[in-house]
């Protein structure tokens, strides 16, 4: 049987504090399980002088149908905001329905309000109203709690469960919520029981080694909560103002790179085709080229193996897009000296974290070699000091120690690929 499922997107304009309906989407699901995505932008949002497009390629702002297929027919901006793995996981729960039963449309339909981005879902022309105010610092101890019930699939209260509202969307596994302080809104990461390590405190520290990198970055703080700690990241895409909180549009790598997130478009997870990217969306491409190119050069750096295209994302803010900052950023220690590869292309050697290979195209990301060399030296240099970064930042003895083995590993400096043996 075909079904259609639709919902309308609303969106919160950069710089203002109403929202406003954007677009309608259709979603047919024929008999054999394909999915077309029918997207069109509302002819009075067309009409607004100040109205963006939620991809300048994809969707552009135009009075027409925009047909897709891949992603179940969601198209790659708004899947950006629709709940990630772990937010998935807390609506499945909610609603007591096995993930067989729910549409992409119902997991936005479900999302949060506080979710990634600009955008936000309902049934009717009407922006959907404010559902329950964010939680404070005071709230986390029972927020744990209840992410280890989710986890362990046990019963907790209505009211808990709708609080653990996902926070954010472009992926991620593990527990989060949105916590308000004051007048900030951060991104809450849990402990999980599983953890050997204090990965928050870790994380924490990473993110400063970056920032002494001169990497531009996601500002973090460590929130005790009884014996635990909970690493609290301030939320780039909000910013509160006279009167509430602003909200700034949030697409993945994936969504600038124009690919699906299985793996049979991994060949272009590449940080060369994202700076190509940044120099079709960003205001500042020079800026943000050299930065990518850093970021790149410093998760080689300390073996941060995550850096997939959903662990980088493009911020739109009244001034228009540029790169966000650094985020997620997680040292992995590894056994090998000789060979360690990032998740994304780095050059003409593909994913290899090594000099050789991260030195190799340097003119895709406007750099001179010289250029290039500097900032290699610049990073290697402060990342060298991590011992130090991270003992500043609370980082236990056991722990340091525990990471050494991803922090500037042999391979990183060479110069040439190892001859097969
Ligand atoms: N400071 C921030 N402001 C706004 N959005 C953020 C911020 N940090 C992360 N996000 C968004 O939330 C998503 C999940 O965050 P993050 O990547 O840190 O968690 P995660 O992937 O679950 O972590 P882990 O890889 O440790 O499981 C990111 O993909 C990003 O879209
Ligand atoms: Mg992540």
């Amino acid at each position: 049987m075909t079904s259609e499922r639709e919902a309308f997107v609303h969106i919160q304009l950069p710089g203002k504090l109403d929202t406003v309906p954007a677009a309608r989407l259709a979603v047919q699901t024929l008999p054999d399980g394909t999915s077309i995505g029918r997207f069109r932008y509302g002819d009075r949002y067309l009409a607004r002088p100040d109205a963006v497009a939620l991809d300048p390629f994809a969707l552009p702002l135009a009075a027409q149908v925009f047909e897709f297929t891949a992603l179940k027919g969601i198209p790659g901006a708004v899947r950006d905001a629709s709940p990630d793995a772990w937010g998935r996981r807390v609506i499945e729960h909610q609603l007591a329905r096995a993930p067989a039963d729910l549409s992409e449309i119902d997991y936005l339909l479900h999302g949060p309000q506080d979710g990634a981005g600009y955008l936000s879902f309902g049934l009717s022309p009407v922006p959907p109203v404010p559902r329950r105010p964010y939680n404070r610092t005071h709230q986390l101890a029972d927020l744990i709690a209840t992410a280890e019930a989710i986890e362990e699939g046990r019963a907790t209260s209505a009211q808990l469960l709708e609080r653990m509202a996902p926070a954010t969307s472009l992926g991620g596994a593990r527990p989060k919520v949105t916590i308000e302080d004051g007048e900030v809104l951060w991104l809450g990461k849990f402990p999980e029981k599983a953890d050997r390590v204090n990965l928050q405190r870790i994380e924490h520290a990473t993110l400063k080694l970056a920032e002494g990198c001169g990497l531009a970055v996601a500002a973090s703080r460590i929130e005790p909560v009884g014996a635990q700690e909970v690493l609290l990241v301030r939320r780039f895409d909000r910013e509160h103002i006279a009167g509430g909180y602003l909200r700034y549009g949030l697409v993945s790598a994936l969504t600038a790179l124009g690919i699906d997130e299985g793996h049979l478009d991994r060949t272009r997870w590449s940080y060369p085709l994202l700076a190509d990217q940044l120099r079709r969306w960003s205001e500042k491409p020079r800026e943000d080229c050299a930065e990518l190119f850093r970021r790149m050069v410093f998760n080689a750096a300390i073996t941060n193996n995550d850096d997939h295209p959903r662990n980088h994302a493009l911020l739109r803010t009244a001034r228009g897009w540029r790169l966000s900052p650094a985020y997620d950023l997680v040292p992995v220690p590894l056994v090998s000296q000789e060979r360690r590869d990032l998740a994304m292309t780095a050059g003409q050697f593909g994913r290899a974290a090594s000099r050789y290979n991260l030195l190799s195209q340097v003119g895709r990301f406007g750099l001179s070699p010289e250029e290039a060399n500097v900032h290699f030296e610049d990073i290697a240099r402060s990342v060298a000091r991590w011992r130090e970064v991270f003992f500043e930042c609370g980082v236990n003895a056991q722990d340091v120690e525990r990471t050494a083995g991803a922090m500037l590993p042999q391979c990183f400096f060479a110069t040439e690929p190892v001859a097969a043996p």
